[in-house]
Order: structure tokens, then sequence, then C-alpha cells
């Protein structure tokens, strides 16, 4: 049950597979909120899931809360991200938006100047930021651990098994895209934090007509490192980026184990780094977690930050341009 004197009044607009398993619950958990509105175009969804959980309010339109609450989460379709996210900023509710930040690199620069201009803040849901994992491998490739960085393979890929409330993943009209824009935002997000801006791209997926269920990526950043990634809704890859340097390889783990590997060229060993915090062993509720604390600190009080909504919009630029210079994806396997 949620206890109503907790700091910031909040909304949670669409109550899919994310809110449902992380958002709502790690919000009413959390002393920082008072989850006050569901909000889902579904409104039997949103009436029983705040039945369950004994939040008060439950409407279909996201219109209602305005006045009534100081944030929000948007866990809707991402083609709706932008355009819910606008009129909650201007009408000064702070906004934790999901990935992908929006579908478009001029609708991020729009939602930024808007916050900036109602004075309110706009976080983007990309919680490996705080991830121990991923903050170790961003130490670990800057401090160059195994000497200079020289090129790297990822690859990201589950069978599409996401207990979604909607089809809307695999409707282009209301998704902008497919695996990419999907799943692609987080690992993405990670490669330009890692590795800085890019240069050269090339881009292929299997979209056809519809969404894309695998494509592939070969990059240039600018600092001279290349990699290629392949992301998929259709199999199971290896779920890993792999960093080769001038002495050895990383090997990172995308999901929830935190055992970064150092592979060392001429040598019969290898060692493995751990990157753990209080959230750790809990999936992505722990993680999730973590970042509605830092959106409601940095609301509250400090600057506290885990990312800034600028370099989630990076991300975006970056898958837009992908789909921009789309080839066939050859299917190899
Ligand atoms: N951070 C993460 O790791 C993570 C994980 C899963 C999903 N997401 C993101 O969260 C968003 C939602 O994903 P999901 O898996 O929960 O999808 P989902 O289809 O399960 O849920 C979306 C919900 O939004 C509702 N909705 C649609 N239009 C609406 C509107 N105008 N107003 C209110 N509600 C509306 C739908 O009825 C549905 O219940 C996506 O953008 C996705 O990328 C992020």
């Amino acid at each position: 049950m949620c206890d109503k004197n907790k700091a910031l009044k909040l909304a949670i607009i669409g109550c899919g597979a994310i809110s449902a398993n992380a958002h709502i619950p790690n919000a009413c958990k959390s002393p920082l909120f008072d989850v006050v509105y569901l909000v889902d175009k579904n409104l039997e969804l949103a009436n029983s899931q705040a039945s369950y959980f004994d939040i008060p309010n439950a409407v279909d339109d996201f219109q209602e809360i305005i006045g009534k609450v100081d944030a929000a989460i948007v866990a809707v379709p991402h083609k709706l991200h932008y355009d819910l996210t606008i009129p909650l900023l201007k009408s000064g509710i702070h906004v934790l938006v999901e990935k992908p930040m929006a579908i478009s690199f001029n609708e991020c620069q729009e939602m930024i100047e808007v916050a900036k201009e109602n004075k309110v803040l706009l976080e983007v849901g990309h919680f490996r930021r705080i991830q121990p994992v991923f903050q170790l491998a961003k130490k670990i490739i800057s401090e160059q651990w195994l000497g200079k960085i020289e090129s790297f393979t990822a690859e990201e890929g589950v069978v599409f098994s996401s207990p979604v409330a909607s089809a809307a993943m695999f409707k282009k009209e209301q998704s902008g895209g497919g695996v990419l824009l999907d799943t692609g935002p987080h690992l993405l997000e990670n490669l330009l934090w890692w590795f800085g801006d890019y240069g050269n791209l090339q881009y292929w997926d299997d979209a056809c007509e519809g969404v894309e269920a695998d494509c592939k990526l070969e990059l240039t950043f600018d600092g001279g490192v290349t990699g290629s990634v392949n992301f998929s809704r259709l199999r199971n890859l290896k779920n890993q980026v792999n960093v080769k340097c001038e002495k050895g390889s990383i090997e990172i783990p995308i999901g929830w184990s935190e055992d970064i590997i150092l592979k060392y060229d001429n040598a019969d060993y290898e060692t493995k780094v751990s990157a753990t915090n209080e959230y750790t062993g809990q999936g992505n509720l722990g993680y999730l977690y973590n970042e509605l604390e830092f959106f409601a600190s940095t609301v509250l009080s400090s600057d506290a930050y885990f990312m800034k909504a600028e370099e989630a919009a990076k991300t975006v630029r970056l898958i837009e341009q992908c789909y921009a210079n789309r080839q066939n994806l050859d299917l190899e396997w």
C-alpha cells in the first residue's frame, strides 16, 4: 500500500509491461513518491493496477493529471513519448520518460528546450548508466587497463517474450521502428558513453515494409575505435560486448551478470572483476528502483542526474542516422 505522506506526487502513464513489473511497484515502495494517478488508454488495465497497488486514481487521459501531480513517468509506446512529454513539461511536471527518448533527434531537442524553458527536470530511462557493471566497464575502457582500445563486437538479442500489454512494438506507426529503437538505445548509449562520438556508420536490417527484428551496425568512433553491433528479437545472442585492446580483450556482459572478464594475450589465465551495489541481484527491479531514486532526488534537492537528456538525445540521433542509411540485411543464418 502506498504511503500518502511521501514527497513527490507521481503519475505513471502507461500501465503495460515495464510499469506493471517495475515502475509501479518500485514507486509505491519508495518513500520519495506518493503515486496518486495511473493513466492508461486501456482504462480497465489502469483500474486493475490501481486496485492491486492501492493507488487512488485511474484515468484514461493523461491531461487529467495536469495540475494534480509534481512528476510523471511516461512509459507508453515510443512514438507517444514526445506527444505526451511536451504538454507535461509545459504544465510544470517533471518527467522521467522511457527509452527511446523519442523517435527523432528534433523531437528530443524540443523536449530538452521545453524542459529548460519551464524549469522542470527531464530524465530518460537509461538505467544502465547506474548499473555497476557498465560503470566499471567505462572505467576499464577509459583507464585503458589492457592498453589502447582497438575495436569491439557487441550483440544483444533474445527471442521476444516481454509481457507487453499492447502490440505497439510491432506496428511501425506506433513504434517508429523495431529492435534497433526498442533494444538498441541501452547498448548504443553505453557505446557513445564509453567510446565518444562516432564518424562513419553503416546499417543493415530486415525490416522490409514493417519493423526490423534483426539488425546490424558498423561504426567508427572519433578516437579510431571500430566496432560492429547486432540486435535481434528472433535469436538468443551472446549478450556481450567484446572489446579488443592492445594487450588483450575485455568481455562485458549485457544483462544481470556483474562480472567482467579480462583476457590477456600470451597468458594462460584471465581475471574476473566484479562491480556490485546494494541493488545487485534484484534484476531490473533493483536498478530501476535506483533510477527512480535518482529522478526524485534530482527533483527534490540536488544535481543528482544519472544522465542528462542531451546524452539520451545523441542515442536517438544515431538511431535516426541508421534508419536514414538503411541497407537490406543478408540473413546469413
Ligand atoms: N527501461 C527499460 O529497460 C524498458 C523496458 C521495457 C520497456 N521500456 C519502454 O517503455 C515503454 C512501454 O513499453 P511496455 O513494454 O510497457 O509496452 P506495453 O505495450 O506493455 O505498454 C504500453 C501501455 O501504454 C498504453 N498507452 C498507449 N497509448 C497511451 C496513451 N495515449 N495514454 C496512456 N496510455 C497509453 C497502452 O495501453 C499500454 O498499456 C516503451 O517505450 C519501451 O521502450 C523500457
